[in-house]
């Protein structure tokens, strides 16, 4: 039988409250430079002509996604999100699994992360192909780097060489991200499940305009990238 290419898809994690956002409507819908933040990253991605599918997986009361996903975002909806980001990712996956491969790539990227461009998803995609782990995007820390007590004062300078910040997407085949997921205990990001394997996903350096947007001040911020400002 002949061997057939590896193929890219998009799994877009949707399902957050957003409490720190302190919005009335989950974060991933509020307007960003004329557009709710989630229609920016799925028109990010349906415009790559290298990501085969996105799929986006949303809670199952989530009355909002029906209002931005028709037209030109061909994106595929699952209405499974979990109680975490770890439970709606492993959802996306399980829902997923008769269309991928098991050596088909996944790109999991945050709703909450606007500013991702094509330009970024074909540097990322380039670094990784060929590897036999995979990775992510992520920022070497500027800022020096304090420890805290509870009482907020300073336990430690924590060393920054060699400091990195996740971003996302992080990219790895679709068989290793489930195992790596369903086996892990609590993650914050899909890097983490697949490092308690042993394994040791690659950094590719990512860009500060692909900021998570967590609270009201990071909006402005973002909005100033999408218009090209910053
Ligand atoms: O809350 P936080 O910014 O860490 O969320 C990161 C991403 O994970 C967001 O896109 C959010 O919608 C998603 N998420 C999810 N299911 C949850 C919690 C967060 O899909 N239960």
């Amino acid at each position: 039988m002949p061997m057939t290419a590896s193929r890219f898809f998009a799994l877009i994690p949707a399902a957050g409250v957003g409490a720190r956002s302190g919005a009335a409507i989950p974060k991933q819908y509020l307007p960003l430079a004329g557009k709710p933040m989630l229609r920016h990253v799925l028109e990010t991605f349906a415009a790559s002509a290298i990501i085969s599918q996105t799929f986006v997986v949303v809670s199952a009361e989530d009355g909002y996604i029906d209002s931005l996903s028709g037209d030109l975002l061909a994106c595929i909806i699952v209405r499974n999100g979990g109680a975490t980001r770890h439970a709606s990712v492993l959802n996306g996956l399980l829902a997923m699994r008769s269309q991928v491969a098991d050596t088909d790539w996944v790109l999991v990227h945050d709703a909450a992360r606007p500013g991702l461009t094509g330009a970024l998803i074909e540097h990322l995609i380039a670094a990784l192909r060929d590897d036999a782990v995979g990775g992510l995007l992520a920022l070497p820390l500027v800022d020096t780097l304090k420890r805290a007590s509870d009482d907020g004062r300073v336990l430690e300078t924590v060393p920054r060489a060699a400091m990195w910040a996740a971003q996302t997407p992080q990219m790895f085949r679709y068989g290793l991200l489930r195992r790596a997921l369903e086996q892990a205990v609590e993650v914050t990001d899909e890097a983490s499940a697949i490092e308690v394997l042993g394994l040791q996903p690659k950094l590719v350096e990512g860009s500060p305009r692909n900021l998570k947007v967590t609270v009201p001040h990071d909006i402005a911020l973002a909005e100033l990238y999408l218009k090209g400002f910053a």
